[in-house]
């Protein structure tokens, strides 16, 4: 991936608020095309007008549901059509799920490993030829803090085990494709403030140590404009006051059970 990155044409994906939207805002700023995707139309349609007149970028709004294979085609198909190549893609689209395992209904496992991981893996096979006809790509996947804790954190079990094969997934893709000029980066934020994390119990009670999306914006530019022959293989941007490594911060997390 060449340092200068004006015209380029990047996919980014759950870019319609949260983590996402701040990255393709990030991304609208280095003078990069956007190809945006989210499943509802008019949050997703509203930041598209926000980046095209913010930053002066084209911005292709387009509405997925990226546990719907049929709509990753779609969203590569119209990127190529209006852009012509994909240079980078921006896994990001997420949703998050706290149960204690035995509530935990069944229909949420298919939907994490559908939008968290399956979706991510689908999307990334749909642009390598590209990018492998090209010898040059680069993919940044939002994998989670939450996989540096071992034991993984008490009521995330499914959501943060597929976050690890998730984050081995990437590493193993970045050392099969490495000679192909093409980088992989896992990035691992810390608990964010966003909706997703609005709707979670205990981990958000003290928001003070929630973090803005800044250093994860400052991550996404560092892995794209480090010199050709770098690649940031992983980035973990956690939180100085985690709310849930104990080894780090004494965090008493209640047991599910009581
Ligand atoms: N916030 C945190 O503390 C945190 C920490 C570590 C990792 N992460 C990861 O960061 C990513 C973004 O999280 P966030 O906090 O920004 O979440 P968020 O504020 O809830 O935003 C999620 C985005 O993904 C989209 N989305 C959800 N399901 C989708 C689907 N099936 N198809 C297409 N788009 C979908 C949403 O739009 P629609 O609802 O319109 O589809 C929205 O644009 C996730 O992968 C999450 O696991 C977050």
């Amino acid at each position: 991936m060449p340092k200068d990155l004006k015209g380029k044409t990047a996919i980014v994906t759950g870019a319609s608020r949260g983590i996402g939207k701040a990255i393709a805002q990030t991304v609208a700023s280095l003078g990069i095309n956007l190809a945006i995707a989210a499943r509802q139309e008019g949050p997703l349609k509203e930041t598209a007008e926000e980046i095209r007149q913010k930053y002066k970028v084209r911005v292709l709004a387009v509405p997925c549901d990226v546990t719907k294979f049929e709509d990753l085609e779609s969203l590569v198909n119209k990127t190529k059509e209006n852009f012509g190549e994909i240079d980078i893609l921006i896994n990001n689209a997420g949703v998050s799920s706290q149960y204690p395992f035995e509530k935990q209904p069944f229909e949420d496992f298919e939907r994490l490993v559908h939008t968290n991981y399956l979706g991510y893996v689908r999307l990334i096979r749909l642009v390598i030829n590209d990018m492998i006809k090209n010898q040059s790509g680069a993919i940044i996947n939002m994998v989670s803090g939450s996989t540096l804790c071992d034991p993984l954190p008490r009521n995330f079990l499914v959501y943060s085990s597929l976050k690890v094969g998730l984050r081995a997934f990437s590493k193993g893709l970045f050392w099969e494709l490495r000679d192909h000029g093409i980088k992989i980066t896992s990035i691992l934020p810390g608990v964010t403030d966003t909706d997703l994390t609005g709707k979670l119990q205990e981990i958000t009670a003290d928001t003070s140590r929630l973090m803005t999306t800044e250093a994860i914006e400052n991550a996404v530019k560092f892995a794209l404009t480090v010199p050709a022959n770098v690649c940031p293989l992983e980035i973990a941007v956690i939180n100085q006051q985690t709310p849930w490594t104990a080894p780090v911060i004494p965090f008493k997390q209640a047991h599910p059970g009581k």
